[in-house]
């Protein structure tokens, strides 16, 4: 995996569907000077979703990529790739992205690509992953970035974080407090890599911060 050099700032790519909340934390914190990064396009294959209007509010360059227009999944990948590589991305973030994406596109970007996930990964993959934590009841979920691979929600984990589930919980209420937590940990992943500091070994990522300082000698 190549390596920005720290104190370099990597260019983003990042594709949306929907809401863009995520998108949004990672705009406040580039704005707010905690991360290195800035987003040189967003592409959403959602025509008019929240997220969109989230870029043209921070003008940040944004298009529409339909997988409609195009005669197969390649081509749409493809199309996906020519966009970024106009700006020359260093890194690609799925921030809520619906659509599946084929080994085409996975193994283009293999380590430069990230994706967040609402719920403490291998538990709960794929869709509605809150409602899945929630309805099979277990007492603490979360949310984890990972490098994504060719499976759903398979890739090495960079970072996690876990969220308690109340008995006063709903399903809702627990995804809220999830999304709260994912706001935190994708930028903040997204600065690991920035900062050169997720090294792939295997299906482990090393990020350099969990290192308990050396035992002392008596
Ligand atoms: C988040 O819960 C994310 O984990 C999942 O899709 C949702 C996207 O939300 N992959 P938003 O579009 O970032 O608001």
């Amino acid at each position: 995996m190549s390596r920005p050099s720290e104190g370099h700032h990597i260019t983003l790519g990042i594709l949306v569907s929907g809401s863009g909340t995520n998108l949004q934390a990672i705009i406040e914190e580039i704005e707010a000077g905690r991360l290195s990064a800035h987003i040189g396009m967003v592409i959403s294959n959602v025509e008019g979703c929240r997220a969109v209007d989230r870029c043209r509010k921070h003008q940040i360059p944004v298009r529409v990529i339909t997988h409609q227009s195009f005669s197969s999944r390649k081509a749409f990948e493809q199309a996906l790739i020519d966009q970024f590589e106009e700006v020359s991305t260093d890194l690609i973030c799925l921030a809520g992205f619906m659509r599946l994406l084929s080994p085409y596109f996975v193994q283009h970007y293999a380590g430069k690509l990230l994706n967040i996930h609402p719920s403490l990964l291998p538990a709960f993959p794929g869709l509605d992953a809150q409602r899945q934590a929630f309805t099979y009841g277990v007492k603490i979920t979360g949310a984890t970035v990972h490098f994504v691979d060719v499976g759903t929600d398979t890739g090495p984990i960079v970072l996690q974080e876990a969220v308690p589930v109340h008995d006063t919980d709903s399903a809702e209420s627990l995804a809220l407090r999830i999304l709260h937590i994912e706001h935190q940990i994708y930028p903040k992943a997204i600065q690991l890599f920035a900062e050169g500091r997720l090294t792939l070994r295997g299906r482990k990522v090393e990020t350099c911060i969990n290192r308990s300082p050396a035992s002392p000698t008596r």
